[in-house]
This record gives structure tokens, sequence and C-alpha cells, in this order.
């Protein structure tokens, strides 16, 4: 059914080309799909050039406003044996995510202009217009059979649009020492990385809508238990940290280990597996000289009838005074200034199971300076915190706060 073809696209200057990939669908595009299978590359060039600099879409869609739901709307939306739940989530879709990514697009071309030349911050650029060409093309989703070829298109942008962050850490690292306003970058970020969240959790329950899965309604689990999420978050990150650095400190969970309660567990695993992953690269770094015994990372649940926290506390040695601040800079990082025999696995060790995805650069230790700004706007996002104390000479204690989505009390919006 689908076809997976390539189309050049021009960067800002007009003058240097690039190859990007794009999914697209013969029900919805005819035109599109034809002009493809006629191989006519100059017809591919001139529609891909328009569709770069065709903004008029975009502007319109860019002056909307985003229309945000809130975790209870989503849980209590219903379900409908005709399948007219699905048809419903949709067709909201359909009309949202143009207006979303219309935005972020808007957002790309604020950038100062050596930011935006960047060619792989220019890459992600594309990436968008792409995604919103896709969408914006395909006809309103007025029966199951329209519904289906619809996730069909959500599926593959979740997947080609999966190393965007990633790409971004390295885009950025790449150009950011030609700005001076931190601000600027960190509210570009910030506002691109949570709306993506936001974009892909939207996408992912439409998604999880159509599979019937116990104890949840789309993507959230409505017996949703922190420690569960913290064991497979910390084996993984054990993993990780195993396999980088030939050791890794136990986690124990102490607190509020029963607790469960009606949650959304995907941004959950970013922030986990970014804070364990500081707390155990720290720890090894700060005992060289007594690896097999590693203090372990104490993580202490606490629940009640607002929010819900979960403190991370580690024996690595706190964060030096001279970079407290700077540690929630995105790009900022110490990776990689211990080198030390005892521990460094080189290159290899720096990555093992890439399908774990999800974050920024999950099965990366460490080394985009991208984890804790990430991880703190996320928690935003979800009307939370990501707050730090640390003891230099000790070691450091990272304390994550979310709300409660029971719809009991005011909560975020996707
Ligand atoms: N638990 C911790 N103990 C000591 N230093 C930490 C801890 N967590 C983070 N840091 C410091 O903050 C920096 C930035 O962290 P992060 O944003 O996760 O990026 P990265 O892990 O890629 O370096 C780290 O490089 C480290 O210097
Ligand atoms: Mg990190």
């Amino acid at each position: 059914m689908s076809t997976m073809f390539t189309i050049s696209c021009f960067g800002r200057t007009g003058t240097r080309s690039r190859n990007i990939v794009v999914f697209s669908y013969r029900q919805f595009s005819d035109s599109f799909y034809r002009s493809v299978t006629l191989d006519s590359e100059s017809r591919e060039r001139s529609r891909s050039v328009t569709a770069f600099y065709n903004q008029s879409a975009i502007d319109i869609a860019a002056a909307k406003p985003s229309v945000r739901l809130t975790p209870t709307t989503i849980l209590y939306a219903g379900k409908s044996q005709d399948g007219s739940h699905l048809l419903r989530s949709a067709q909201y879709l359909h009309k949202e995510l143009p207006v979303r990514i219309a935005h972020r697009i808007a957002g790309f071309r604020g950038l100062p202009f050596i930011v935006g030349c960047n060619p792989i911050i220019n890459q992600v650029h594309e990436m968008y217009i792409n995604a919103f060409q896709l969408l914006t093309e395909f006809p309103a989703v007025e029966s199951l059979e329209d519904e289906e070829n619809y996730s069909d298109l959500l599926r593959n942008l979740l997947d080609t649009h999966g190393d965007v962050v990633t790409l971004m850490a390295e885009g950025f690292s790449e150009c950011r020492k030609h700005i001076k306003d931190e601000n600027m970058i960190r509210l570009f970020l910030d506002r691109t990385l949570t709306s993506r969240l936001g974009i892909r959790m939207l996408c992912e329950h439409h998604l999880a809508l159509r599979d019937e899965k116990p104890n949840y309604v789309g993507i959230i689990n409505v017996n949703f238990s922190p420690r569960k999420l913290i064991e497979k978050k910390g084996e993984f990150v054990r993993a990780i940290c195993d396999s980088k650095f030939g050791c890794a400190p136990e986690i124990r969970i102490l607190g509020h280990v029963n607790a469960t309660f009606p949650y959304i567990p995907p941004p959950l695993d970013y922030i986990l597996v970014e804070v364990l992953k500081n707390a155990m690269r720290c720890t090894v770094e700060n005992h060289l000289d007594s690896l097999d015994h590693l203090p372990p990372v104490t993580v202490t649940i606490a629940s009640n009838k607002i929010d819900f926290i979960i403190r991370i506390s580690d024996r690595g040695g706190g964060v030096p005074h001279s970079i407290v601040k700077k540690v929630w800079d995105y790009n900022f990082s110490t990776a990689g200034t211990i080198p030390d025999s005892r521990i460094d696995r080189g290159l290899l060790g720096d990555f093992v199971d890439p399908r774990d995805s999800g974050g920024a650069t999950p099965t990366r230790m460490h080394g985009y300076g991208f984890g804790l700004p990430a991880a703190r706007a996320y928690a935003e996002y979800l009307g939370g915190s990501l707050t730090m104390e640390t003891m230099q000479g000790i070691g450091t204690e990272v304390y994550l706060r979310l709300r409660h989505i029971d719809g009991q009390h005011e909560t975020f919006r996707i």
C-alpha cells in the first residue's frame, strides 16, 4: 500500500540540496503519488521547492490556537462498539496536528540565521514541513477505513521523527557557540521538545485506543505503579551503565512502593532514565577505587492526594559549585572529563540496545547535555517540577514532582 521515496529539498539559501525521506500513501495523495511514479525528477523538485517556500498554508495554520486536552477528558472520552470514538479521535488530530506543527515551523523560522542554516537543524525543520504537508494533504477522516489509513500515516510519522531530539542535540551542539542569548535557545528548545512530547502522546494515545491492553485506556495506565516503572527503567539504565563502565550501582526503592494510580508512563520513562543515568554515572566516577562496592542509588516514592514525588539520591560526590547553575543549560555536559582506564570502555561502551527509544539519547550514558534540561521541560509541561539539591563532597538528590491526573484537582493539558 505504502511506498517510500526520496525527494530533494533546498535549504534556506536555495543553493544547497539534500535528501530527505518522506512516506506517502496512494489513497490520500493521488496527485502526489502520480508525480512520483511518473519518476520525473524535475516535477519532484519543483513540487518540493514549492512546498518549502509556499508558506501561506503554514501561516494560516500557525495563526490558529492549539486545542489542548486534559488527561481526564481523554480518560473519560468513552469507547463505543462501532468505533466512533476512533473516528472522533482521528478527526480531532486531523484538525489539531497541522496547527501544532505549524507553530513549531514558525519557531524554526524565528531562529537566528546562523542556527537555521545548520544542516542538522535545517533537516529537522524540513522534517516538520514534510509532516505538515502530509497531514494537511490527508482528506477528511469520514469512515473507519479512512481512520485506518490515517493511523498508518501517524505510525510512519512517529517512526520517521523518532530521532528528532538526538538530531536537535547534535545540531545545537554544533552551532550554539555562535549564539549569546542562552534564553532564546532555552525557550526554543523547551517549546519544541514539549510540543513534540504532546504531539507524540496524542498520536500514541490514538494508536493505543485501537489495542485492547489490560489496565490501559489509550496511553493512560489506570493502575500505574511508579515502583514497577522505576524497577524496569532502573534495569535498563544499569545495563547501559554496565556496558559503558563495566559496573553499575544497585537501585534501592523506598517509600510508597505499593502506590498505584492512573498515569501516562511515556514522559516519565524519559525523565527517570535521564536522572538515573546521571546518578549512576556520577556514582561510578566518584568511586573509581571501590568499583566492587558502589553505594546504591536510592529512589523514594511518595504519593498523596494532590501529587506524587520521586526522589533519586546518589552518592556521586555532588555537583561542583562552579557548575551548579549550568547543569540546566542545554548542551552543558562534563561527560568525558574523567578519562580513566578503570572505567573507560571507549566508543563501543556508549551504546546498548537501540530499540528502547523514547528520549533524547536513551541508549547513551551521557554526552549531549540534554538530559536534565529536557527532563525539566517535560516535568513542567506535565504541570510538575524537577529540582536538584546537591551536597558537594557527598552526593545529589533530584526531586520529580508530578500532579495526579484523577480529575479531582486542576491538571495539565496535553
Ligand atoms: N547526580 C549528579 N551528580 C553530579 N553531577 C551531575 C548529576 N546529574 C547531572 N550532573 C552534571 O550535570 C551535567 C549535565 O547533565 P545532563 O543534562 O544529564 O547531560 P549529560 O548527562 O549528557 O552530561 C552532567 O554532565 C554532570 O556534570
Ligand atoms: Mg545525563
